[in-house]
């Protein structure tokens, strides 16, 4: 794999294509690559590749789509989490192998698109994604999107990321010191739902600790998006880390600083 956080830098969201089916040899590498895709949490997540056409799939935020993936899991304890970790996991290979994609949770025909994922009884289809080549324009509608969510700035490092409690920022040379400023620069640019970035993480010695800051209006009663975002960003996190040649090690209710009002504890990394 290329250096992880080199592919975060060169990643956006996607919603204007060129409206021609992605190349049947890239996209059977996907789907191969699919078909073994793991989490931490051994919750096995299902992806469905359909063509918009057969299916009449569309979304309102998006021109030139031709072919999407939707991802399927069963609703259980920490599904969102296996969610955002295995799609993110998809997702960052079809950048790789040169096609644009972006995170839909919300702007799409919900019900279209679980009918063509054939879902079964207690499986649930929180997002799906766009798969083609990007257009060499921006749509309108895209470059307004984009403003209006700041797509393109983020939070600063030492507003995400914290030592010993919530009170101490992390600097930058002492996440060098650490060795994990690279993993959590990958986790910084992470894409999240309305690109509210609800990462925060304690990091001490060979210990990470993920908490989710929530927002209103992203939870339904089958899936929180923001736990889902947490999912993206722990395989952020795992993806930069193996760059560098270390294989975190995934826990939960290792002892951890509480999380103050308005964030819950989601796992520990030690590495
Ligand atoms: C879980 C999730 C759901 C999202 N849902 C939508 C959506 O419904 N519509 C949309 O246009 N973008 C959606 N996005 C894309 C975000 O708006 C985008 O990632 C964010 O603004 C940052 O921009 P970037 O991905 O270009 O860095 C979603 C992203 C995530 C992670």
């Amino acid at each position: 794999m290329n250096d992880f956080l080199e592919l975060c830098k060169n990643r956006r969201s996607v919603r204007s294509f060129d409206g021609k089916l992605p190349d049947s040899n890239i996209l059977d590498e996907l789907k191969s690559f699919a078909s073994k895709i793991a989490n931490p949490y051994g919750v096995k997540v299902r992806f469905v590749f359909l063509d918009a056409k057969e299916h009449d799939l569309s979304s309102p935020v998006l021109s030139g789509d031709r072919y999407y993936v939707t991802a399927v899991v069963d609703k259980v304890e920490h599904s969102d989490e296996a969610f955002g970790y295995s799609f993110e996991k998809l997702l960052m290979h079809a950048h790789e192998l040169g096609l644009g994609t972006v995170w839909i949770g919300g702007t799409m025909p919900r019900d279209k698109f679980e009918k063509a994922s054939d879902l079964a009884d207690g499986e649930i289809m929180p997002c799906v994604s766009p798969l083609g080549i990007t257009a060499g324009k921006m749509s309108v509608k895209e470059i307004l999107m984009r403003k209006g969510v700041k797509a393109d700035s983020r939070l600063p490092f030492d507003k995400l990321f914290f030592t010993g409690d919530f009170s101490t920022p992390l600097t930058e040379d002492r996440a060098k010191e650490l060795g994990i400023y690279k993993a959590l620069e990958a986790v910084r640019l992470a894409p999240s739902a309305v690109n509210k970035q609800p990462w925060r993480v304690i990091a001490d010695d060979h210990k990470a600790v993920f908490y989710v800051k929530h927002d209103k209006g992203f939870s339904t009663p089958s899936y929180d998006l923001q736990v889902i975002d947490l999912g993206i960003a722990m395989y952020h996190f795992e993806a930069q880390m193996a760059t560098e040649g270390v294989t975190p090690l995934l826990t939960r209710y290792d002892h951890h600083p509480q999380a103050p009002s308005g964030m819950d504890y989601i796992a520990t990394y030690s590495y």
